[in-house]
Order: C-alpha cells, then sequence, then structure tokens
C-alpha cells in the first residue's frame, strides 16, 4: 500500500510539469468562532497541502443567511485577496436559520470551494479571561481576581461565567472550580508554603458554544500562617 502510494506520487511528480494538466486546488479547511459576539464572527482557513507545488492562491470569501440560493450574498472582509481569514461583521443574533459561508480558493488552475454553515450562538468561544491577579491570605487562602477578555465587547449584556483551575507544583493534576458568576474567588484550604499554579477560563454565562482556553499560568507561592 504504502509503496503503491509512493509511486503515485513519484509518477505525480514526475509528469505534471511536462504534461501541464494540473488538478484544481484542495478544498480550504475552514474554522469560523465568535470570540467577539455579536459584532463580528471570524474566520480562517488552510489550504491542505497538495502534492503538487503551490501556486499563488487568492480567495473569495462570502456569506449568506440562510441555504436558498437567491439569498443575497454579502463578502466576508479580508484584509487583501490572499489573506487565508475573514471577518463577516454585523451578525444577526438569534436567526433562525444559519449562515452559510463560501470560501472558495482561486489558482490558475482551477477554482474549489468550502461551505460551512454555522449558528453564531453556537461558535461563540471567548478568548481567555486577562489579568489573573494572585493573593495569598492568611489562613491558606489565595484570593484569585481577573477581567473579562478585553475582545468580549458587552460583558454587562452578555455576562461570562469563569472556571478556575488550580494545581500546587508537586502535584499532576489539577483541581477545579465553577462556574463562577464574578471576576474574583477565593481557593481555601491550600498546602501550606506550596507553590501553586492557577488558571481561569470563560465561557457565555447561558451555555451557549464552548469555554475559552484556559489564561496563561499564575502562580503563588502560600504564606506560611502562624
Ligand atoms: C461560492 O463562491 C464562488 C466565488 O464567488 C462562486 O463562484 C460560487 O458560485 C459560490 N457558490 C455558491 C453555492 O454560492
Amino acid at each position: 500500500m504504502a509503496s503503491r502510494l509512493l509511486l503515485v506520487l513519484a509518477l505525480c511528480v514526475g509528469c505534471s510539469p511536462c504534461i501541464g494538466r494540473e488538478a484544481a486546488p484542495t478544498q480550504p479547511r475552514v474554522r469560523c468562532w465568535a470570540s467577539r459576539y455579536p459584532i463580528a464572527v471570524d474566520c480562517i482557513w488552510t489550504l491542505p497541502a497538495s502534492p503538487l507545488p503551490t501556486r499563488p492562491t487568492s480567495f473569495i470569501a462570502t456569506y449568506r443567511l440562510g441555504v436558498a440560493a437567491h439569498g443575497e450574498s454579502r463578502p466576508c472582509l479580508q484584509l487583501t485577496p490572499e489573506a487565508t481569514s475573514c471577518t463577516i461583521p454585523d451578525v444577526q443574533m438569534f436567526s433562525m436559520v444559519p449562515y452559510i459561508l463560501n470560501v472558495t480558493a482561486v489558482q490558475p488552475r482551477g477554482t474549489s470551494s468550502s461551505f460551512v454553515p454555522f449558528v453564531p450562538e453556537h461558535i461563540i468561544k471567548p478568548d481567555p479571561p486577562e489579568g489573573v491577579r494572585l493573593s495569598p491570605i492568611p489562613g491558606q487562602r489565595l484570593w484569585v481576581q481577573w477581567e473579562p477578555p478585553r475582545s468580549w465587547p458587552f460583558p454587562e449584556t452578555f455576562s461570562l461565567k469563569y472556571w478556575i483551575r488550580y494545581k500546587h507544583h508537586r502535584s499532576a493534576r489539577f483541581r477545579q472550580v465553577g462556574p463562577i458568576e464574578a471576576t474574583s474567588f477565593t481557593l481555601r484550604a491550600l498546602r501550606p508554603q506550596a507553590k501553586y499554579c492557577i488558571q481561569v477560563a470563560a465561557q457565555d454565562l447561558t451555555d451557549y458554544g464552548e469555554v475559552s482556553d484556559w489564561s496563561l499560568p499564575a502562580t503563588a507561592s502560600m504564606i506560611l500562617d502562624k
């Protein structure tokens, strides 16, 4: 099997320059998410590597609301035609029909399109919380404070809830607490003099979409109580 694949690859590599007949580009692999809901949806894509030499590729990214072919198609905003990302501004909240994004790779040898349906609420994924601050307090406690991600535009209207995970430096496993509907929390019953690693994640309060990635680890050493 492997040797047959190799042979096919060798044939392709050997022959394509002289024949000059080349395959259309592969379909873009597209991912969309809403880390700044409801202001915009951001999408990125890659073109899976093909065995043939890559050629200059530009992309046309458009979207429409709903599957009806006669629906109005609008540009998903790209900085340049070669950019591998685009932004859909003005997200319609709680739409009854999904958005359909059409990303078309354009190369001299042909075009290839990918279609991605999504409902903005379902692809909410906030960025991680920021500015995690740790203050050891007497009684083997640790006060953890943080801020919502700056990219989340309306934290007052679209509230976030949070999760904390923490472990001391000799432990292999994290413990997790949450959901927390505030931007601070006191961890209790920590080990004296241990060093702790703490991370915070954010999620839409109403459970739409996904939990954010964990924030960068913050560390604190517990003070010795007298
Ligand atoms: C997708 O976009 C390309 C480029 O604009 C266009 O030619 C093609 O018709 C579109 N496909 C659909 C199904 O809308």
